[in-house]
């Protein structure tokens, strides 16, 4: 509030509002967070104020000198809210005022909490989405390497249908998590990129009729684009649902890594061991190491899909172009930055000293059925159509179990396999068969992990570049 506790809107009004209405309406307590990047916004605003002489340069010093103080006080939390601010875009303002005095006054000139928001919000975003980036990518990091120190003996069965398919190497399966890590990368530098359009001389709705000059705000916050359309600019939250959207997803991912720790390490598989430092205990159960990390990283999917449609939902009635709905897209943004930022550490964390149990999973791994693809292939080999060639391997699988006979000798018996066939059946063949581009043996997967990592050299450079 100014004027004596009342609010920078008063002019209007006559009577001073609600107190029940300022509890209702007012934002301060989430959007503070964007309080660095309001003064960053209000000083490239002021700049511009000054280059097309709105304002004079001791009217310019004298706000920017307010401006840098206000962000030493943001900064050392020593800035005092007012009981009135409505959110920290008036409290920044009113601040400004209070230290420069009658130039202050002059700050919001052309400007509307509109266009203000907007682009606070998308400083913010081009800032906090590049070391959500940073987390994806250390998370990625943790996985190749740890795909990186594994030799070719260490392979576990390969699921589908949660059955015993056929065995792949660890490090493949690792790495198949990395993948997808890589495209969640990918898919917030790409939202970011659309997140760089600058909104500001946009106003409430329709620009103004003042000389302003967007393109000079545009280039002193090194935005590559500024709006084209004054409507557009101040009711877009395209790019925070996009940026919820990919949250969403890795939080997708995560929760799908989060649900293998949990089967991998059950004494049931006990293919992975948890670090103690990573694991918790139970309250009444002596015995229990509970993977309590690996849930919450599965079940805040949850709530970061929540995030997403609960904006989404905000944003499907809107008529064009600014309304206070739009207020309700910080809380969504902070808390799923937040909450992903937070499972990401957690899950590289105990990715990194998880212990992973080859013995057992090899044992899990080297059924002789294990084999039964690389069978009815030795048949195709010897020109058998693969449809008949699955059927006899079939058969020699449900007589070994039906009768009780070692698969192995079946195999010996069966016209068109003999010899060779059993060699298919010796602990590793399986796995190490699997020679195919892209495949789960020794040498897919050798040329696989250096292509993750120049996957992952190359975004290291985008995160170590300058944005814009
Ligand atoms: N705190 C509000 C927001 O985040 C500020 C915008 C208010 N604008 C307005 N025209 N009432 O959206």
């Amino acid at each position: 509030m100014s004027d004596g506790g009342r609010p920078l809107w008063h002019g209007r009004l006559g009577d001073r509002p609600a107190p029940e209405l300022m509890g209702f309406t007012a934002s301060l307590g989430i959007d503070r967070r964007l309080g660095p990047d309001d003064v960053t916004g209000t000083e490239a605003h002021v700049d511009m104020l000054a280059a097309v002489g709105l304002l004079d340069p001791a009217e310019h010093r004298a706000v920017r000198d307010a401006l840098a103080q206000v962000r030493t006080e943001l900064e050392s939390h020593t800035f005092t809210f007012a009981p009135g601010d409505e959110d920290i875009h008036t409290a920044i303002e009113r601040r400004v005022t209070e230290l420069a005095g009658a130039a202050g006054a002059k700050v919001h000139t052309g400007r509307s909490r509109n266009d203000q928001v907007a682009l606070a919000l998308r400083l913010w975003v081009r800032r906090e989405g590049r070391a959500l980036a940073a987390g994806v990518h250390g998370l990625a990091t943790v996985l190749v390497d740890r795909a990186g120190e594994l030799d070719d003996d260490v392979y576990l069965p390969g699921y589908t249908h949660l059955q015993h398919a056929q065995p792949v190497l660890l490090a493949h399966h690792l790495l198949a998590h990395a993948w997808a890590l890589g495209r969640d990368f990918d898919r917030l530098r790409d939202a970011l990129a659309r997140a760089e359009v600058c909104p500001l001389g946009a106003g409430a709705l329709a620009g103004s009729s003042l000389p302003l000059d967007p393109d000079h705000v545009r280039r002193t916050l090194g935005f590559p684009l500024r709006f084209e359309n004054s409507l557009d600019a101040v009711s877009d939250r395209d790019f925070v649902a996009e940026l919820l959207f990919v949250i969403a997803l890795c939080g997708v991912h995560l929760s799908r890594l989060g649900e293998e720790v949990v089967l991998f390490t059950s004494e049931e598989f006990g293919f992975w061991r948890l670090d103690d430092a990573w694991a918790t205990g139970s309250s009444m159960l002596p015995q229990k190491k509970n993977p309590d990390v690996a849930e919450l990283a599965r079940g805040r999917a949850g709530r970061l899909i929540g995030r997403l449609t609960g904006v989404l939902a905000t944003l499907k009635g809107l008529p064009l172009a600014y309304n206070r709905d739009l207020q309700e897209d910080k809380e969504p943004l902070f808390d799923a930055v937040d909450t992903l930022a937070g499972a990401l550490a957690a899950l590289a964390g105990l990715m990194r000293t998880v212990s992973f149990d080859a013995e057992r999973m090899r044992a899990a791994a080297d059924s002789p059925f294990a084999a039964a693809t690389d069978l009815a292939e030795l048949l195709v080999t010897r020109v058998v159509p693969f449809r008949e060639a699955h059927a006899t391997v079939g058969n020699l699988v449900r007589q070994a179990l039906e009768r009780g006979i070692p698969f192995g000798e079946l195999v010996a018996a069966q016209p068109g396999l003999g010899d060779e066939a059993r060699s298919l059946l010796q602990p590793g063949a399986a796995v190490r068969r699997r020679r195919s581009p892209g495949g789960a043996g020794p040498q897919p997967v050798g040329a696989q992990l250096s292509a993750a990592r120049d996957l992952l050299r190359r975004q290291r450079a985008w995160l170590e570049s300058a944005p814009g």
